[in-house]
């Protein structure tokens, strides 16, 4: 079935169904990318996203036709966000990319570059992930890696990756990643800063679920406020933005108000 197109002045918007279909288009677009990077550029460069709704599109990408079609040996996969726990913690981000995609696909875990998020100190966790991302792309100081895919979700708050309304965070410009303290969650996370994911040559935004609707419609047709909405701070330089929606999340999108 083909999706509802909904495309705002900043970004593309696709509507498919429901859950299953939305992770089935974009387990396939994940595919296509990589098709296209590792043929154009010999790798591919992705910053996979947590939480619960990449799941679904994860574990289809490990299962045929794609795991005997993906370039595996040929793609490199870091994070855009990560909680501060263990690798092996339920929480861990690593730890559900891992259980659902990496471990049951030939990819070398020598291109898996997990965010260290179980080291005590939260900046010196971000300082460590951006050395390693600084040294991968062979960055000059000050400079931004291009990823050539960055995966989000959104939260009903409108936060991405772990860039939480109000938090320090929402204004670093000069790290590639950084700490930052999540009130709401008592708890430090470590995410990619606004300006590492809007250098990316794609931003893709994954949300599902009836819970993400009124926030959904704030954040892509309301007024700019990204101090409230994050989400809204993602606005690719160059590269193209994408957001990938089930019906319901999207149901409030393309309607008037209702006064
Ligand atoms: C995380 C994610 C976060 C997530 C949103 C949506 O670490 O939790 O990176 O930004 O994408 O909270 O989460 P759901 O997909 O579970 O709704």
């Amino acid at each position: 079935m083909s999706p509802r197109w909904l495309d705002s002045p900043h970004a593309r918007v696709r509507v498919y169904a429901d859950a299953r279909e939305l992770a089935l288009k974009a387990a396939r677009r994940f595919a296509r990318l990589a098709d296209q990077y590792v043929v154009g550029c010999g790798r591919f460069t992705v910053a996979l996203s947590g939480g619960s709704t990449p799941k679904e599109m994860l574990a289809l990408l490990a299962g045929e036709p794609f795991r005997d079609t993906v370039p595996w040996s040929s793609i490199y996969f870091f994070w855009g966000d990560e909680r501060c726990v263990p690798p092996d913690h339920p929480e861990s981000n690593f730890r559900m990319a891992d259980e659902t995609l990496l471990g049951r696909v030939p990819a070398p875990r020598e291109n898996i570059f997990r965010i260290p998020a179980e080291d005590p100190d939260p900046d010196r966790a971000a300082a460590r992930y951006s050395e390693t991302i600084r040294d991968f792309f062979a960055l000059g100081p000050g400079a931004f890696p291009r990823l050539d895919l960055v995966l989000l979700g959104m939260g009903a708050d409108g936060h991405t990756a772990s860039l939480f309304p109000g938090t320090a965070a929402l204004g670093v410009s000069d790290r590639i990643a950084a700490a930052n303290y999540v009130e709401k969650l008592g708890a430090y996370r470590i995410t990619l800063a606004a300006p590492t994911i809007n250098h990316a040559r794609n931003v893709t935004f994954l949300v599902a679920g009836e819970d993400k609707a009124a926030t959904l419609k704030a954040v892509i047709e309301g007024p700019r406020q990204p101090e409230v909405y994050p989400s809204q701070s993602i606005r690719p330089d160059e590269g193209a933005l994408l957001w990938l929606l089930d019906e319901a999340a999207a149901r409030m999108l393309g309607k008037e108000e209702h006064r």
